[in-house]
């Protein structure tokens, strides 16, 4: 039985005060949530949130990393910095990173194999854009995302990661993808881990993210293959998001 984990992802949004008015009630009720609860947060607020949640139930991260170790590299922050501010995830491959900033499947695996060196659980983002599913490319393409990082780090390596599905369209839109649609996708991505290591395939949290509201989690959220959320907009409002967490209990 997979334990259910719901991950907010705070995106550019916040400041000094409103986070720490956003995690104190959340801090108090993951006490009684049986869900994991992670909040990615932008970098320069890593080391607040750590201490404020130094000690609590709520694990933290950060939405991406340089795949380098250190070096040259401007305005570019390591895995092993992360790991200084107690992070213990990073998302990798947001499809907002990749149509955004120009990452390519290639960059995301490397971001994904520093992530593990430096011991931090990287949250695989994984995604069709609205044309891609119109298309009818919907598996193709995040079957081919996901396989340009097994094929770096190996199966075994996967072990030590979470996944996110996130498809394109539902994210930001209020569109949500319908629990089947969800489901689909996710029974897909995890038949393809499951033709290199069937363990490996059965233990991997794959959340799904999109639009995802307190309305409609809980339906998501029972899906076979739906293990949590990865949540942006209602991320920032404490009610929201401890009702999806709720929902994933
Ligand atoms: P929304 O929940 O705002 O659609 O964002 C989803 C997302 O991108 C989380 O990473």
């Amino acid at each position: 039985m997979r334990k259910k984990l719901v991950a907010g992802n705070w995106k550019m949004y916040g400041s000094l005060p409103r986070n720490a008015a956003l995690l104190a009630p959340i801090r108090v009720a993951a006490e009684g949530l049986a869900c994991d609860v992670v909040v990615c947060a932008p970098f320069p607020y890593l080391g607040q949130v750590q201490s404020l949640l130094t000690g609590s139930k709520v694990a933290w991260g950060a939405q991406t990393l340089n795949e380098y170790a250190e070096g040259a590299y401007t305005g570019e922050v390591s895995a092993a910095m992360l790991g200084e501010f107690g992070c213990s995830y990073v998302l990798v491959g947001h499809s907002e990173r990749r149509s955004l900033f120009g990452e390519s499947d290639a960059t995301v695996a490397a971001k994904f194999a520093a992530a593990q060196a430096a011991g931090i659980r990287p949250v695989l983002c994984l995604g069709e854009t609205l044309a891609e599913r119109e298309a009818g490319q919907t598996l193709a393409v995040v079957g081919r995302q996901l396989a340009a990082v097994v094929e770096r780090v190996g199966i075994s390596a996967m072990r030590a990661a979470l996944l996110a599905y996130e498809p394109v369209w539902a994210i930001g839109t209020g569109v949500t993808a319908s629990p089947a649609q969800a489901q689909e996708v996710h029974a897909a991505i995890r038949a393809q881990l499951a033709e290199r290591d069937a363990a490996v395939a059965d233990e991997m949290r794959i959340l799904y993210g999109g639009s995802v509201k307190p309305a409609g989690a809980k339906e998501l959220f029972a899906q076979a293959d739906i293990d949590g959320g990865l949540v942006g907009g209602a991320a920032l409002v404490a009610d929201d998001f401890l009702a999806i967490c709720q929902a994933a209990g």
